[in-house]
């Protein structure tokens, strides 16, 4: 049994490796009894969310096995999305023993491979670096991931890939993985002596227990799969796809994203309606078409310390509440949103000295506190109604919802805790989402600490991570890209000095990082220059004016030297290419950049254009005396006056080129900065410095 590639497999008859199955009985050996294929998707049953499909892109193959000895039965489901090259597969288990059996674990997806010559790459990281792409050999051991914090995490995102170890971006063999549930997770990948490998992919076992009493049935969530022979970005094609036609429903199903401004760190608590307002008409007149109001609007919420769970607003920042609020938003003519974080209480609110014991904390320990809340109980049934009618009343009134989650578990009971909790959860999500169709919803946490497809079944869009820095975005979204598509990775343009980590980019940097995802702007516009706020409408003209290649157009992550990011988006009716070509940090007197398009179209013939961006005069400091006629001091007012309200333009890239040129030798950029020779065809570039090319199809 040990070198047999299985479909699933229970320990006791000589498979030694982990298992899919897991109970208290030791040994089980399943058989195959009967299948079953029908159109469209039949739903195992687990109460956790699945994709959609129907007959015309769906279709289900079931397989019942049953045990030799005892009356139980496994069914194994494969869902096989045909348009987007995805298979889904998740697990029933039915005791029909007559006796109480305990679950220890079971898995989504067994994926039984014949060698071991693949390397694994997984998503990694925490708060502020979420999803940053490793990539290991397997060797002789088994590597896991295991999550056990209650969410999906940063740690470990559920999506990983197999690769061979020749695949890159654009060529070879790839299996992308992943699971349709927003808790505690586990993938295991097992070499065996026989250089097989297996791979499980589970709801997190290691924090997992479930009682099946007589007559008992247990459902897994779906795992989905992907292959591709034509590299990763495929592979990541096919999950994108499939986000976009499987996960994501309803209303905001392949519509257009809203630019949106956040005021989050443009006030953090501090703020009025007044200031809102102010805010809101500034974002309107730069082009932006969503205002979202963020924490701090509710209940006693003054700091992070309390307020939470009392979802009304408070009159002293909102003397005419959320609806007076929204109405004006609305008479200035944009949508308006706001952040809720249903999920937690407060000790200081009014809901916790109502309900005390609605908290998750165990009698007789002192609760820990994660950012001082605690956790809702949302297994009971009171506290679900609670959240979905007070949650209710606040939606009545808006177009956008923020859904964050900013503490993650402890002090539970049990082991069945956290899918029971989960549990909970989809059913408020359930309850909520069709009453209010129409109202764009984005997942939340802490980030990106739960941004995965479970919370995508009910969120059109999640907050990809709160480092907004334009550098570590570009690893943040990449690793992001692997899993999910860009129209559900809120990306946003903020301050700098960044506010996570006190680098400053140029402003257009930030910007074109942003807009390969669902572009926001997240800092006081107040405070930008004259020459900044010109430059915020200009990107955010061009943004919509791309916009359906940005959000829906096929991605491309090209295969670069370190120092290199570089990412194209295909436009899905035109052809265009629309490329990011982002350096980390400049390396004087280096050799001219070729731009080489393996996606483009050797018939076709492209206009290139590179985006007008606006340089910052003092990027040059005491240099800019070499040809301003004036003398202009390095850090005294009058370069800052000068700065403040006039930037000179960056080089102008035009040409057309032919689609075999661009695909098979590449164009040949001007040449960066060097230190001599500057004129109007000299790219700066600088460390974190970036350009959009524009390859439009003729
Ligand atoms: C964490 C989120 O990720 C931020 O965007 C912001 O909404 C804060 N919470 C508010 O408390």
């Amino acid at each position: 049994m040990n070198n047999i590639c299985l479909e699933t497999s229970a320990s006791g008859k000589g498979d030694f490796r982990a298992c899919a199955v897991r109970t208290s009985l030791g040994t089980l050996d399943f058989v195959y009894q009967s299948h079953t294929i029908s159109e469209g998707i039949v739903d195992p049953g687990s109460h956790t969310p699945i994709p959609e499909g129907d007959k015309n892109d769906a279709s289900t193959l079931k397989i019942v096995l049953a045990d030799k000895v005892l009356p139980i039965v496994l069914e194994l489901y494969y869902i096989a999305f045909t348009e987007v090259d995805v298979i889904a597969r998740a697990s029933r288990i039915v005791n029909n023993t007559g006796s109480s059996i305990t679950l220890k674990g079971l898995a989504s997806l067994q994926l039984d491979l014949f060698d071991s010559s693949w390397q694994v790459i997984s998503l990694d990281g925490a708060w502020a670096r979420e999803r940053e792409v490793h990539v290991q050999d397997i060797k002789a051991a088994t590597l896991s991931w295991n999550v056990r914090c209650g969410t999906s995490s940063a740690f470990h995102n559920p999506c990983i890939f197999l690769k061979r170890p020749d695949c890159s971006q654009s060529h070879g063999e790839a299996i992308g993985i992943n699971l349709v549930y927003s808790g505690n997770h586990q993938q295991i990948i097992e070499p065996n002596e026989f250089g097989k490998v297996r791979l499980l992919t589970a709801l997190g076992n290691d924090s997992f227990t479930w009682p099946l009493g007589p007559g008992q049935s247990f459902a897994t969530p779906m795992a989905v799969m992907t292959y591709s022979d034509k590299g990763l970005n495929q592979a990541s094609d096919n999950f994108a796809r499939f986000t976009n036609r499987h996960i994501i429903r309803g209303y905001w199903r392949y519509r257009q994203r809203p630019v949106l401004l956040n005021n989050w760190e443009a006030t953090y608590f501090d703020f009025s309606q007044d200031k809102l307002i102010k805010l809101a008409n500034q974002a309107k007149s730069l082009g932006i078409e969503l205002f979202v109001l963020d924490d701090g609007w509710f209940g006693r919420r003054t700091d992070d310390t309390k307020g939470l769970g009392d979802w009304t607003a408070n009159p002293r920042k909102l003397p005419k509440g959320i609806e007076g609020l929204a109405q004006q938003i609305h008479q200035i003519g944009m949508m308006f949103g706001i952040w809720v974080e249903p999920e937690m209480v407060s000790q200081n609110s009014e809901l916790y000295e109502k309900h005390p014991d609605w908290a998750v904390q165990l009698e007789g320990r002192d609760p820990s506190f994660g950012r001082s809340q605690l956790l809702l109980d949302l297994r009971r049934d009171e506290v679900q109604a609670y959240i979905i009618d007070s949650i209710s009343k606040v939606l009545e009134n808006v177009d956008y919802m923020k859904w964050d989650m900013n503490r993650l578990f402890s002090d539970y009971p049990d082991e069945g805790f956290f899918h029971s909790w989960m549990i909970g959860l989809y059913k408020v999500l359930g309850a909520l989402r069709p009453r209010f169709p129409k109202v764009l919803m984005e997942a939340c946490s802490s980030g990106g600490n739960r941004f995965d497809l479970g919370m995508l079944c009910f969120f059109d869009q999640v907050w990809t991570s709160d480092d907004t820095d334009a550098l570590q975005r570009t690893r943040i979204q990449e690793g992001t890209s692997y899993g999910y598509s860009q129209v559900c990775m809120g990306s946003h343009v903020s301050a700098c000095p960044n506010h996570q980590s006190l680098r400053s980019t140029d402003i257009e940097t930030r910007f074109n990082v942003a807009a390969f995802g669902n572009l926001g702007y997240e800092l006081d516009l107040g405070l930008l220059t004259p020459l900044q706020r010109s430059q915020v409408k200009a990107q955010i003209a061009y943004y919509k004016e791309h916009r359906p290649a940005l959000q829906y157009g096929k991605l491309y992550r090209m295969d670069t030297e370190e120092n290199r990011r570089m990412w194209v988006v295909e436009d899905p009716a035109s052809g265009d290419l629309l490329v990011l070509d982002f350096q980390v940090h400049v390396r004087p007197n280096s050799t001219g950049d070729m731009l080489r398009l393996y996606m483009a179209d050797e018939n076709a013939s492209y206009q290139l254009s590179s985006r007008p961006q606006k340089l910052d005069i003092r990027l040059f400091g005491s240099l800019i005396n070499r040809v301003s006629p004036i003398k202009i001091e390095d850090g005294k007012a009058l370069q800052r006056n000068i700065a403040e309200n006039w930037g000179m333009d960056t080089e102008t890239t035009t040409a057309i080129i032919g689609g075999d040129v661009l695909k098979h030798a590449g164009v040949k950029l001007d040449p960066q900065f060097t230190g001599t020779g500057y004129d109007s065809r000299t790219r700066v570039l600088g460390d974190c410095g970036s350009r959009l090319y524009w390859f439009r199809k003729l």
